[in-house]
């Protein structure tokens, strides 16, 4: 039994885990683990208190694949429901037939299935931090009037230049990944996001995109994304990775093809990117696009999870066309 993820699962592998040693499945122990970030206010690219879009809404996205099956489910642009890979995996465990349910479609199936909603997604620390970032370009006039009670939004506001001005490259990075193989073998993965600080209302990123931020198969491996996730969207970072090992690279070689497909891309906005992965015989690695980044991970022999280093593959930043460090 092994589990890897992202840094900022490190509150919910040692339940993940024990959700595994208890009998749970794969997918059993990726829900486990996500909720637990999902919950946690202090992580704000991921589930409640994450950053919101550039009109103050917080959209959340996630996805859950069956290493099995190839099953999956996935959410995108779910406004208050704090636990988007549980509905994520409702999709999958509800056999409709459909994969992914966007917007007022997925909050409707998250009423029926009675997930739990909460009133309040943000804490007023977040909801400041926003309100001075459209400060500090300019925007607040412009898409938002004050009101007696606070910020009032134009309706017609004109988004398309300020978003550009108020996405924010460092709050680009984040995201959960969650990968486990339980005692039958099985392999699950599993993804959750608010998305870009200040996105443009309607983006959605890499997570909810099977293939894209996430991707499993039992019978080579499985690998999940953080990052920017338009660029896993256009270079179908997961499931590529996940083809490169099937053609017989290692699983090091098939991470480095994979992260060298991001690294060949054209374009004005090219970010950071991460992604771990694993062999379904339990090889495991992460890869990030600068220095300095870790991703953990825990087997069933280890009380606490080990931390590792990402190995680096240099993307060149680029935001509006300039080069930055
Ligand atoms: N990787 C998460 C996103 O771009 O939304």
């Amino acid at each position: 039994m092994l589990i890897i993820a992202s840094s900022n699962g490190a509150i919910g592998i040692d339940q993940a885990m024990n959700a595994l040693k208890n009998g749970g499945s794969a997918l059993d122990a990726v829900e486990t683990g996500i909720r637990l970030v999902e919950a946690n206010p202090a992580e704000h690219s991921v589930g409640y208190n994450g950053y919101p879009n550039i009109v103050g809404e917080l959209e959340l996205d996630a996805s859950i694949m069956d290493g099995r099956s190839l099953n999956t489910g996935a959410v995108a642009l779910m406004r208050g429901f704090p636990y988007a890979i549980s509905v994520a995996r409702q999709v999958l465990e509800r056999a409709l037939p459909h994969v992914l349910l966007a917007g007022a479609g997925a909050e409707r199936f998250a009423r029926e299935i009675d997930a739990e909603q909460w009133e309040e997604m943000l804490t007023e620390e977040i909801q400041a931090v926003w309100r001075d970032r459209l400060e500090d370009v300019g925007a607040r006039g412009l898409i938002a009037r004050q009101a007696d009670d606070g910020l009032e939004l134009r309706d017609e506001a004109p988004l398309l230049d300020w978003v550009k001005l108020t996405t924010d490259p460092e709050r680009v990075l984040g995201t959960v990944n969650f990968i486990a193989i339980d005692s039958a073998g099985d392999i699950a993965s599993g993804v959750s996001t608010s998305g870009w600080a200040w996105k443009y209302p309607g983006r959605i990123g890499d997570s909810p995109i099977i293939g894209a931020g996430n991707y499993a198969d039992n019978r080579i491996g499985a690998c999940a994304c953080t990052g920017m996730g338009e660029m896993a969207i256009r270079a179908g970072t997961a499931r590529s990775l996940v083809l490169y090992l099937k053609t017989g690279l290692s699983l090091d070689a098939a991470a480095r093809r994979a992260m060298e497909d991001l690294r060949d891309l054209a374009g004005d906005y090219i970010g950071g990117m991460n992604l771990i992965a694993l062999d379904k015989d339990g090889g495991h690695i992460g890869l990030s696009s600068r220095a300095g980044g870790s991703y953990i991970f825990q087997t069933e022999d280890m009380d606490s999870f080990q931390e590792r280093e990402r190995e680096v593959v240099t993307i060149p930043m680029r935001w509006a066309g300039e080069a930055r460090t």
